[in-house]
């Protein structure tokens, strides 16, 4: 069977510093891994919008010197005509070499995996995970601290629904001396499944809070994130919710640490105002950047392809 990657827990944690030191070693040496993917095809299936995840993709294997076909909307492929993710899958692994799927179904990447004889990457399903965010996440991490162990983490914003939340809580919990901090309105507290089954379970210390004020002091990295509007059900519900914290620049000044990173999966809606952005602690588009690298890293490992 072929080696896909839907959730983190997928690699070791021996293999994920493996994929982070190869992606140090693209931004150092590009031209090394200019050739690596030459004749081979990745497949962007993104049932779901994207920006960042697709576009790094494709940037990514062009990078690599391979090819890139697919769709950015389900509504230009066959299943608007009905045709099941795993038919797609079977159908794309006769054209491609490897697989990128994004779908608002939790579990959708895994069922195509399963019907795949190509590898598939997990580009983010439903509220549930979102792997090559969290690997995007553990390099701009590792990069900016220097270590992935011994530091206090807030997560900010709506912890129920965003799966790159729920990816990179599983991805510490195997790292040594990390602290959570969990900031949500009670409405999008962190599911109990999360909590149980990762946190408790790891012996993970971690609080739950709803001021972010309060809390900023103590933290080395704050995970700030969108209301996920596309996963309500109630728009009334969502537009009462969506400005719960809105981090300012006179926020970080009055309460942060001075080597505090403030990191976003992106995309920003109100939650970090746009007069952060100039501040050194702002890391977020250094951590959308940071997304090709890991990516180009994790194309190579899962097609076997060296670059020495
Ligand atoms: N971070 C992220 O998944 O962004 P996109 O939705 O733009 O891919």
């Amino acid at each position: 069977m072929v080696r896909s990657v839907i959730s983190i827990l997928d690699l070791s944690v021996e293999e994920i510093n493996k994929l982070l030191d190869r992606a140090d070693d693209i931004i150092a040496n590009p031209a090394k891994y200019s050739e690596v993917c030459r004749g081979k095809k990745l497949a962007t299936l993104f049932f779901e919008p994207s920006t960042r995840t697709r576009l790094s993709f494709e940037a990514a294997m062009y990078e690599l010197g391979g090819h890139v076909l697919g769709f950015s909307d389900a509504g230009s492929s066959s299943a608007t005509k009905g045709e099941s993710v795993a038919d797609t899958t079977k159908m794309v692994s006769c054209y491609a070499d490897i697989i990128a799927m994004r779908h608002p179904k939790e579990g959708a990447p895994l069922v195509s995996s399963m019907h795949s004889s190509i590898p598939v990457i997990n580009a983010g399903d439903g509220g549930h995970n979102h792997p090559t965010q969290t690997l995007t996440d553990l390099l701009t991490i590792r990069r900016k601290k220097g270590r992935l162990n011994n530091f206090t983490i807030g997560f900010c914003g709506d912890l129920k629904f965003g799966r790159t939340v729920h990816s990179l809580i599983q991805a510490l919990s195997r790292y040594a001396g990390i602290k959570i901090v969990l900031i949500s309105p009670d409405e999008l507290k962190l599911p109990s499944y999360v909590k149980k089954d990762v946190l408790q379970k790891q012996g993970i210390e971690y609080v739950q809070t709803t001021d972010l004020e309060e809390v900023l002091p103590e933290l080395d990295v704050l995970y700030m994130t969108r209301v996920q509007k596309e996963r309500f059900l109630s728009e009334e519900e969502y537009i009462r919710l969506r400005d719960s914290y809105i981090l300012t620049r006179a926020k970080l000044v009055k309460n942060a640490k001075e080597d505090l990173i403030v990191l976003h999966p992106l995309p920003r809606v109100n939650e970090i105002s746009t007069d952060v952005d100039d501040d050194p602690r702002a890391c977020y588009f250094e951590q959308a950047l940071c997304g090709k690298y890991v990516r180009m890293s994790l194309i190579m490992e899962l097609l076997g392809l060296n670059a020495d």
